[in-house]
């Protein structure tokens, strides 16, 4: 199967300080990975790498068959329509409503869609992830938890073939996390890839799906799906 994601021997410096080491790693589609590791790991900088926000030191980035790690800003729109983003905190636009939120989200990326199209789009992404009666909604008029369920219905109403997300439960409370992390499993269900950041250690641990950890910018395990409860614990503490 073609991977979505291929990173190869990146490395990532700040000045003389190296946020990521030698790092190596490839996502299937459809394959949901948590990415864990101590504060200060690289796991925002292996995100970032991946829309080219950044760019590495040395080695490759591929998504979706293209080269982050060389790709020009004029390409970059062209990748960044292909992986959707979840941040800690929601970055949605406040004078936007819910929808029109969604719908920028489409049309920033591809000029072609008309209005109509995008607003369609955007209440069929709302509804996905049960928000479909709270599309006129201003974001200050939503809990923390509906607010990132609109930033994921942006996310992926342009249906990219990845979405990372950089701790998209650390200003939600436990329930709420739960929601979201059922929201994150029909995403992968429905073939896109999907890489989370997080220290819910409560979450990876039940999900038991795979977990890669990053200690000082080094890749230092890379534990496939299903390990049982009991295991995935011993071996992330
Ligand atoms: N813009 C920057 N300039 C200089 N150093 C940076 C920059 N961004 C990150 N770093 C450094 O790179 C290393 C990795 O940071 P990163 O933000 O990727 O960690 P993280 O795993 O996301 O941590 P956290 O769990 O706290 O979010 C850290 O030592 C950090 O100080
Ligand atoms: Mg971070």
């Amino acid at each position: 199967m073609p991977q979505i994601l291929e990173l190869n021997a990146v490395s990532r410096a700040y000045g003389s300080r190296l946020a990521l080491d030698d790092v190596s790693l490839a996502l299937e589609p459809g394959e949901l990975a948590f990415l864990v590791g101590p504060s200060g790991a690289g796991k925002s900088t292996l995100l970032k790498l991946i829309n080219r926000e950044i760019r590495p030191t040395s080695g490759e980035v591929w998504v979706d068959g293209m080269a982050a790690h060389t790709m020009k800003a004029s390409r970059v729109s062209e990748l960044r329509r292909r992986v959707g983003v979840v941040f800690q905190d929601f970055k949605l636009l406040p004078r936007l409503t819910a929808k029109e939120n969604v719908a920028f989200g489409l049309q920033v990326g591809d000029l072609r869609v008309s209005d109509d199209e995008a607003a369609e789009r955007a209440l069929d992404a709302l509804d996905a992830v049960g928000l479909g009666d709270r599309g006129d909604s201003f974001p200050h008029q939503l809990s923390g938890g509906q607010q990132q369920r609109v930033a994921l219905a942006r996310a992926v109403v342009a249906q990219p073939s990845l979405l990372i997300a950089d701790e998209p439960t650390g200003n939600l409370d436990v329930e709420t996390s739960w929601e979201m992390m059922d929201l994150f499993a029909d995403i992968a269900a429905s073939g896109t890839a999907v890489l989370i950041a997080t220290h819910n250690v409560e979450i990876v641990r039940r999900l038991q799906r795979r977990v890669i950890t990053l200690v000082q910018g080094r890749l230092v395990r890379d534990q496939p799906a299903g390990l049982t409860g009991r295991m995935a614990w011993l071996a992330s503490s």
